[in-house]
């Protein structure tokens, strides 16, 4: 089994790349499909979903505009239960089908209030688009259009996640080890 050192922490591969790369692949076939003729703008969640929304976005055929914005709700590897947003949108959205692009939704708090965020800000409509999902997790209602890969319960690092700030830079995704 491969591991990883992270900080004081080790960590298992969980997702291998070809996993994530076909999730990925079934994901955009999707909106592909259901956002044709909607002119969508992705909203990517800075700072987990980068490595997502490029690989996202490569398979994205229809016209679209992409733009990022920065929210923060996790301190090391514990919710906060407290989500900031970090960078706001430059971007007009009256009228306009959003599709945010996530990393992962945990409990679903971040979500929920990007979801809010943008509705107030005069979206249409809001879809979301997640790469990770934890189902036993989730404490909050939301909405989830685009799931790639459902996960337990576990901490995770890798394509783009993070364990304080490290263990973003890799092309798998790996399992804190208990
Ligand atoms: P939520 O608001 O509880 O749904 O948490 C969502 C945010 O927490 C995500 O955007 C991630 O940045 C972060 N997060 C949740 N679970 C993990 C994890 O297992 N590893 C790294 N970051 C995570
Ligand atoms: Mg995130």
């Amino acid at each position: 089994m491969k591991t990883i050192q992270i900080l004081d922490k080790e960590f298992a591969l969980s997702i291998p790349e070809c996993e994530i790369q076909s999730a990925i692949d079934a994901v955009a076939k999707q909106i592909n499909r259901d956002l044709a003729g909607k002119n969508p703008l992705f909203l990517s969640i800075l700072n987990g979903a980068f490595m997502y929304t490029a690989d996202l976005m490569k398979r994205i055929e229809i016209p679209c505009q992409i733009s990022f914005i920065k929210m923060a709700s996790y301190a090391s590897t514990k919710s906060t239960g407290r989500v900031t947003e970090l960078i706001g949108l430059d971007q007009n959205l009256l009228g306009r089908t959003v599709v945010v692009v996530e990393d992962i939704v945990d409990s679903g708090l971040t979500m929920k209030e990007v979801v809010e965020l943008l509705k107030a800000k005069g979206a249409a409509e809001v879809r979301v688009s997640t790469l990770l999902f934890k189902p036993n997790a989730l404490k909050y209602d939301v909405p989830l259009h685009y799931v790639a890969l459902r996960i337990p319960n576990d901490f995770i690092v890798g394509y783009g996640l993070d364990y304080d700030g490290y263990g973003r830079n890799t092309r798998d995704i790996y399992s804190l080890v208990k």
